[in-house]
């Protein structure tokens, strides 16, 4: 796939070729690209142990977005509350794609999957000067909630964001398997607190 968004003819081919990518659930072969993935899209860190515990709690709340000739173009990685509210762990999409929908389509598609958990919100930490992804989130249904003083490794402060979900469908328990509370640094000890959520090339 090409890989620059600069030139108008090749955001006009990547639209239209929007609906031939996947989504699929991350799959342990996947792990050394998702960790270049992580380094090139977010400016915290996080240990192969973090992912494989996410992986481990909720196998299908872990997101990967392929172009059709199976490079990953972006990744969603999630948790679950056992107050039936999901959390959005790690987002985002290659900087050379994004703009063109594939991030709406991620968030979308995890969406459903809390809902089809029964899941009645979701939530999400942001750091207050990524301002990118804060217009992006709120142009989709969510408001910042709360401000989390000192809530990053390096004492920055962190917008809470949540977005109620309609239509829930009640409780279907596929493919969950237990709470989450994970820090950047995987330390468990603080449910729900701790990820990164800031774009490494952001504003
Ligand atoms: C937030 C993020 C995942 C969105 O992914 P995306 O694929 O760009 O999302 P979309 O294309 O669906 O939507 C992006 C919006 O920005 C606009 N946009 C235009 N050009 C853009 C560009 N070059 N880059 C980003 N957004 C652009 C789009 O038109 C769209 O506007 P809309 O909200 O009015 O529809 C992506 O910006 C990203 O990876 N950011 C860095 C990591 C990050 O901050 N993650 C979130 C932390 S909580």
């Amino acid at each position: 796939m090409e890989a620059t968004t600069s030139r108008p003819g090749i955001v006009l081919w990547m639209k239209s070729h929007v609906r031939y990518v996947i989504v699929r659930p991350l799959s342990l072969d996947r792990l050394p690209e998702l960790s270049r993935l992580l380094a090139e899209t977010l400016s915290e860190q996080y240990s192969p142990q973090v992912i494989h515990f996410l992986r481990s709690a909720w196998p299908s709340g872990q997101l990967l977005l392929m172009a059709p000739d199976g490079e990953t173009m972006g990744f969603l990685l999630g948790a679950w509350s056992e107050k039936g509210e999901s959390r959005i762990m790690m987002f985002g999409v290659r900087p050379q794609y994004r703009g063109v929908g594939l991030g709406s389509l991620l968030l979308q598609d995890f969406l459903q999957r809390t809902m089809a958990l029964g899941g009645k919100s979701v939530r999400l930490e942001v750091r207050p000067d990524n301002h990118e992804a804060i217009s992006f989130y709120m142009r989709r249904g969510f408001h910042i909630v709360g401000l989390i003083p000192e809530y990053y490794r390096d004492g920055g402060d962190g917008l809470l964001m949540r977005k109620v979900l309609s239509g829930t469908s009640g409780p279907r328990c596929a493919g969950y398997a237990g709470n989450t509370g994970i820090s950047p640094s995987g330390n468990q000890t603080r449910p729900m607190t701790g990820h990164a959520c800031r774009s490494r090339s952001g504003p």
